[in-house]
């Protein structure tokens, strides 16, 4: 696996495998990879002849106050994982070399509707962040299939509304949230958990798991539903940030009527703020 910072060079790498007749996939990432992203490259890995990820830590999608300093950066063990995965190039580029002209002057790309609410809703300008990064890693790679994890469902809405909106000729592909064995979701941040933390964690999706055990057996008071699991993650330690059910597929607020469903959570425990989802196809059941 080659390892490239320059646009130059990532484009000549790609240029290169398309002459060899190879159909090309992007995983994006921002680095600290765990068995999450080595998932999304095995998938790609799996779809199309060469892989080529990327880590670049994004400061268009970080608040103010929030971890783009601390957030872990961990290019080496990454690399190896990579490798291992069956990836065969990464594009870990500096700050200056993705906003050659800064951040200010950067022209953004904002997809609406998906955007609002959720993350959306608590990290005002985070999918601009996003939408604008990924629109510009599509530009630079122009891949055939693009690689995201549904952890990040919203996310992953925003990307889907982008690509159909602007007529991007790329697949996106979402893969299934990897868990650790007691349920947690894995993510970068789980790393600032501490042992006391982490044993509180998976609280967060045994929770999630009981509201949907409950609306699968037609509970559908969907304001109650929702008072009581909140309250049962702040009897369990948590600060629940949001928790909502919403369409599947559009992410609007959902109704007693609506089949594909999404409950979405993100809460904190102590400053680190961890999400999580699960899907429910109430079609399946009834
Ligand atoms: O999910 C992430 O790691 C990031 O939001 C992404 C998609 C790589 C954009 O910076």
């Amino acid at each position: 696996m080659n390892t490239v910072t320059t646009v130059r060079e990532l484009r000549a790498a790609v240029a290169q495998a398309r002459a060899e007749g190879k159909d090309v996939s992007l995983v994006p990432t921002m680095g600290n990879l765990h068995a999450g992203h080595v998932a999304l490259v095995e998938k790609a890995a799996q779809r199309t002849d060469f892989v080529v990820a990327s880590i670049f830590v994004n400061p268009l999608q970080f608040g103010p106050n929030e971890d783009l300093d601390s957030y872990p950066r961990t290019l080496a063990a990454d690399q190896a994982k990579l490798h291992q995965a069956g990836c065969d190039l990464l594009f870990a580029p500096t700050v200056e070399e993705m906003y050659p002209h800064g951040l200010n002057s950067q022209t953004r790309v904002r997809v609406s509707g998906v955007s609002e609410g959720l993350c959306g809703g608590s990290r005002p300008g985070h999918f601009d962040g996003v939408a604008t990064v990924v629109t510009k890693l599509f530009q630079m790679v122009q891949p055939d299939l693009a690689v995201f994890g549904q952890k990040d469902f919203q996310q992953l809405a925003v990307i889907r509304t982008l690509v159909r909106d602007l007529n991007m000729p790329i697949q996106v592909l979402g893969v299934p949230t990897i868990r650790a064995d007691d349920g947690l979701a894995l993510s970068s941040r789980n790393g600032y958990l501490s042992a006391e933390q982490r044993a509180l964690a998976p609280q967060l999706y045994r929770d999630l798991q009981l509201l949907a055990e409950r609306i699968q057996t037609g509970a559908r008071n969907y304001e109650q539903l929702i008072v009581e699991t909140k309250s049962r993650i702040e009897q369990a330690g948590l600060r629940p940030d949001y928790l909502e059910i919403r369409q599947a597929d559009t992410l609007q607020p959902a109704s007693a009527d609506d089949r594909q469903l999404v409950i979405a959570v993100a809460a904190f425990i102590g400053s680190t703020r961890l999400i999580d989802n699960l899907t429910l196809d109430l079609a399946e059941i009834h």
